[in-house]
């Protein structure tokens, strides 16, 4: 809601037990890793210019926008993904606690793990010894027992870790070119940098940049007392209904722009599709939860179980999960799929959920996107075709305007020759991903009685999903 400041907070998921471990991370902390976050915080502050400020430390990063956004209009090896959640501040105020309480954490957590990698690594410990050390110590015991055990002063140690990383842009002085005689010619560009500072709340760090004041205010008091509690009531959660089938539908962004400069095939790229397969199936394999999908174009609808209770529902963090996963999964399968072309930027997805109440609606919904790749493809297959011949795109968009399906099914075939029910499935009916349960019976040996095991599968197929007589086949997706 305007006028509120939109923070949106991502979080690295699974970060701790699996991802950092997969890729051996230094304990407690890998500074190539924290250099990565920020390069990737840095990236999203060039490409999204409603961000004016941001702030991370560890796998997590806080964006903060400005008031006048209307960005979305304001709605809301192991590959690497992000759960986030938005925070709606009503003053400056809150953010100004919502910074301090962040940074707070990050000292804390910084330096529970320093203490808790030394005992391991240097003491001796067990990592369950040290956690049991660690259990009632405070904040000035735990400065103690590095110093005196482990002789470190925790304030040597690099602000990186201690203080966590902002990024914001600044007004600096930029040469954009040299006159004939050699002088360079300087302008004022606005330019993404990092900054670290003891106290990211504070007047004096805040204060000093006018970037900030005017962008998002100035902090009139400094902020000593942080009640989470106070600063959490300002989270926007969004719980979706009980017992609903939930669709989390992601969409590419910009994807026109991507699939021309990837030089994709038109109207339907084969391996481009392969690749949105992959990840789909890369989805389904990471979250149990979802029983169906359904992918066309740059786009893909996971369906979860009626009684899901992934991240208690909450729609922010599901969506983001999936989203992440899917491009994180795009960007590693990219070579396999496409071995002579290189990923020249990097694609995003935006993704939303919605809640359908009953299986009759929630199959309407699929029938609905099924019918759009139809409709879609067949005008684009014809489209492409008369741009193929010589005709201009503005000629091509004049001479199917308000052409039915059968109009189109002859145009192809007498000018073109092309027979539209013979081209692939996969291009005509999308592709749907799904777990199927399966009954294997195996003969005992020396006996003459049988076991059943139920296995579930994940299957692919190019099939027809608006006719029931897909759902009869398959009754266990939506048991
Ligand atoms: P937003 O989703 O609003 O960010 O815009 P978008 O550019 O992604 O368009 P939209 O999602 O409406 O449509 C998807 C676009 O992706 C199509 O219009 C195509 O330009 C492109 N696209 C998807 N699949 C293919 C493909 O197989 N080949 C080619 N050449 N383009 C494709
Ligand atoms: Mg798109």
């Amino acid at each position: 809601m305007p006028p509120n400041l939109i923070v949106v907070r991502i979080d690295g998921r699974n970060f701790c037990s699996k991802f950092s471990e997969v890729h051996e991370f230094e304990k407690p902390n890998d500074e190539k890793a924290l250099n990565l976050m920020n390069q990737c915080a840095m990236a999203v502050l060039e490409e999204y210019p409603d961000i004016v400020f941001s702030y991370g430390y560890s796998d997590e990063y806080s964006f903060v926008l400005k008031k006048t956004s209307k960005f979305y209009q304001r709605r809301s090896r192991y590959p690497p993904s992000f759960l986030s959640c938005i925070v709606c501040c009503a003053s400056l105020e809150v953010l100004q606690a919502y910074l301090a309480w962040r940074q707070r954490d990050c000292h804390f957590q910084n330096q529970y793990n320093t203490c808790l990698w030394e005992l391991v690594k240097k003491g001796g410990k067990s990592k369950i010894e040290a956690q049991e050390i660690l259990k009632d110590a405070r904040e000035q015991d735990r400065n103690e027992l590095l110093h005196q055990q482990f002789g470190i002063n925790y304030n040597d140690s690099l602000a990186l870790f201690r203080q966590g990383t902002c990024i914001f842009k600044t007004e600096v002085e930029d040469i954009v070119k040299y006159n004939e005689d050699g002088t360079p010619v300087k302008r004022l560009r606005r330019k993404a940098s990092t900054f670290r500072a003891e106290n990211i709340a504070g007047r004096r760090f805040w204060n000093a940049h006018a970037c900030l004041v005017k962008e998002l205010g100035n902090f009139s008091k400094d902020c000593f007392k942080i009640n989470p509690d106070y600063i959490r009531s300002f989270v926007f959660e969004s719980k979706l209904m009980p017992s609903t089938w939930i669709v989390i539908r992601i969409d590419g962004c910009h994807f026109h722009r991507f699939s021309d400069v990837h030089e994709f095939n038109k109207p339907n790229d084969k391996q481009a599709l392969d690749l949105m397969n992959l990840c789909g199936l890369a989805v389904l394999e990471e979250f149990q939860d979802i029983v169906f999908s359904y992918g066309v174009s740059d786009e893909y609808s996971f369906v979860l179980k009626k009684d899901s209770q992934l991240y208690q529902r909450q729609a922010s963090k599901i969506v983001s999960a999936i989203v992440s996963f899917f491009s994180s999964v795009y960007v590693m399968k990219w070579k396999e799929i496409f071995q002579n072309k290189d990923l020249k930027y990097p694609p995003s997805f935006d993704g939303r959920a919605v809640c359908y109440p009953s299986t009759d609606i929630l199959l309407d919904y699929l029938a609905w996107r099924q019918v759009d790749c139809h409709i879609n493809n067949q005008y684009n297959t014809c489209f492409w075709s008369l741009v193929k011949s010589g005709k201009s795109k503005n000629e091509a968009q004049n001479h199917l305007k308000g052409t039915q399906a059968r109009e189109k099914n002859e145009l192809l075939l007498k000018e073109f020759g092309i027979d539209y029910n013979t081209l692939p499935l996969m291009f005509r009916q999308g592709s749907s991903i799904f777990r199927v349960k399966i009954e294997n019976t195996s003969m005992l040996e020396n006996d003459a009685s049988s076991i059943v095991k139920t296995e579930t599968k994940i299957i692919m197929e190019y099939c027809n999903i608006i006719e029931l007589s897909f759902w009869e086949a398959y009754p266990s997706i939506l048991d």
